[in-house]
C-alpha cells in the first residue's frame, strides 16, 4: 500500500505525496502525522496506471494496510490511498471526470448515501460481490457494498445497573435514568443513524418525545466520542451510555483502557424484539474510476472470506460476509440480532433526525 496523502480537512490545493512503503508497526500514526505536515510537497496520484488502484478513504490507515498488502500479494496490484477525515465527496465532485480515485471507502450509511445522492459513484453488477455481501448490506444497484457492520449498543455500569434493568433504546427515555446517561453529540452520524431508525420504527412525533426524554436524562452536556462515555461510567459521572461495539472491543484490547472497559457491561438493545441498530462501513466505485477493472478486483477481494477475516479482526467489527465469523473477542459478547430495517430507510430519515436533534436542542447549545 502506498499512502499518497492524509489530510484532516482536505485542503483544496494540497496534492498527494508518496511516503514509500510503510510497514505494519506502531509508528503508523506518527508517520501519518508526519505525512500531514508535509502534504503540500506533493507527487500527484496517477489517474490510470497498469497494476494500480486509487482509493479515497475515510477509514484509517492501520485498518486498510493489512488488507491492501494482502491484495497486492495476491494480485500484484498496488493500492494508492488518500486518507481524509472529511471532504472526500466534495473533492470527488470538484475533480469530476478527471478524478484519479477509483474507490471510496467510508463508514456510515449517511456518507455512502451522500455519494449516491451527489451522483459520484457507479453501479457495480458483480456476481462475486452479490454472493459475498447479503442483499440488505448493499445498494440495490451496487452503488455501495458494506464490508463490515457495527452494533450501536448500550453500555451500563456493572456496579450500579442490574442485569436486565435496561434492554431497549426506548427505555433510555424512562425517568429512572434521570441524570444517569452520557452520550456524544446528538449530531454525530452514529447517533443520527440511530435516531433515524427510531423514526422509521415509531414515527417522528413519538421519536421527538423519546429524544426529549433521553436528553432530560443526560448527566452532562453531550461531548467526546463513544469511548469517552465508557470512561465517564468508570469515573461515576453516569451509569449508562450509547456506543459502537468496536470501541468497547478496542478498549478491551488496549492494556491501558482495559480496566476502564471492564467496569461496564454491554447490552444488545432490543435483542428480543426488532433487533439492535447496526451501521456499516463500505465501499463504492467512483464514476470516474480510471482503473475500473483493478478496482472491482479489489472490491471482490475485500468481500472475500480471507479479507473479511482480516478486516473484522483489525477493528473488532462484524464481517459483512456471513460466511465469516466475528473475532473470538466479539463472539464472546454473544450473538447480535441485527435490526433488519433497510439501511436505505435509515439514510432516508436522516434529515428528519437532524431536525429533531435541533428541535429538542439535544446538545444544549
Ligand atoms: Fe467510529
Amino acid at each position: 500500500m502506498r499512502m499518497v496523502g492524509v489530510f484532516k480537512n482536505l485542503p483544496i490545493l494540497a496534492k498527494q505525496i508518496n511516503t514509500g512503503n510503510t510497514r505494519k508497526d506502531g509508528n503508523m500514526r506518527m508517520k501519518l502525522a508526519a505525512t500531514a505536515a508535509i502534504a503540500l510537497s506533493a507527487m500527484p496520484m496517477a489517474a490510470s496506471a497498469d497494476g494500480e488502484v486509487n482509493i479515497y478513504s475515510y477509514r484509517q490507515a492501520y485498518l486498510l494496510e493489512p488488507l491492501l498488502n494482502a491484495f497486492e500479494q495476491e494480485t500484484g496490484i498496488q493500492s494508492n490511498v488518500v486518507f481524509a477525515k472529511q471532504g472526500l465527496a466534495e473533492r470527488l465532485e470538484r475533480e469530476g471526470r478527471n478524478s484519479p480515485a477509483d474507490l471510496v471507502m467510508t463508514v456510515d450509511i449517511s456518507r455512502l448515501n451522500e455519494l449516491v445522492e451527489r451522483d459520484l459513484v457507479q453501479n457495480v453488477d458483480n456476481e462475486t460481490l452479490e454472493e459475498n455481501i447479503p442483499e440488505n448490506l448493499r445498494h440495490p444497484e451496487g452503488k455501495w457494498f458494506a464490508l463490515t457492520a457495527r452494533g450501536r449498543l448500550i453500555f451500563v455500569s456493572k456496579d450500579r445497573v442490574e442485569e436486565g434493568e435496561i434492554t431497549t433504546y426506548e427505555q433510555l427515555a424512562d425517568d429512572k435514568w434521570n441524570n444517569r446517561i452520557c452520550t456524544r453529540s446528538g449530531k454525530h452520524p452514529y447517533n443520527i443513524a440511530l435516531f433515524s431508525s427510531m423514526i422509521a420504527h415509531h414515527g417522528e412525533a413519538e421519536t421527538e418525545k423519546w429524544l426529549e426524554g433521553l436528553k432530560d436524562n443526560l448527566a452532562r452536556k453531550p461531548q467526546g466520542g463513544d469511548r469517552d462515555q465508557i470512561k465517564a461510567i468508570a469515573e461515576g459521572v453516569c451509569d449508562v451510555s450509547i456506543g459502537n461495539s468496536y470501541y468497547y472491543g478496542n478498549m478491551l484490547q488496549d492494556e491501558n483502557q482495559r480496566p476502564i472497559a471492564e467496569q461496564v457491561r454491554l447490552v444488545f438493545p432490543n435483542a428480543e424484539g426488532r433487533g439492535t441498530h447496526v451501521n456499516i462501513s463500505g465501499i463504492s466505485l467512483t464514476k470516474s474510476a480510471p482503473n475500473r477493472e483493478n478496482a472491482i478486483k479489489l472490491m471482490e477481494f475485500l468481500s472475500s472470506p480471507k479479507a473479511q477475516r482480516i478486516y473484522a479482526e483489525a477493528n473488532t467489527e462484524y464481517p459483512a460476509n456471513p460466511e465469516v465469523k466475528p473475532s473470538g473477542l466479539v463472539a464472546e459478547w454473544g450473538e447480535i440480532n441485527p435490526d433488519n430495517l433497510s439501511l436505505q430507510e435509515i439514510a432516508d430519515n436522516r434529515n428528519a433526525a437532524v431536525k429533531l436533534v435541533d428541535r429538542v436542542d439535544y446538545d444544549g447549545e
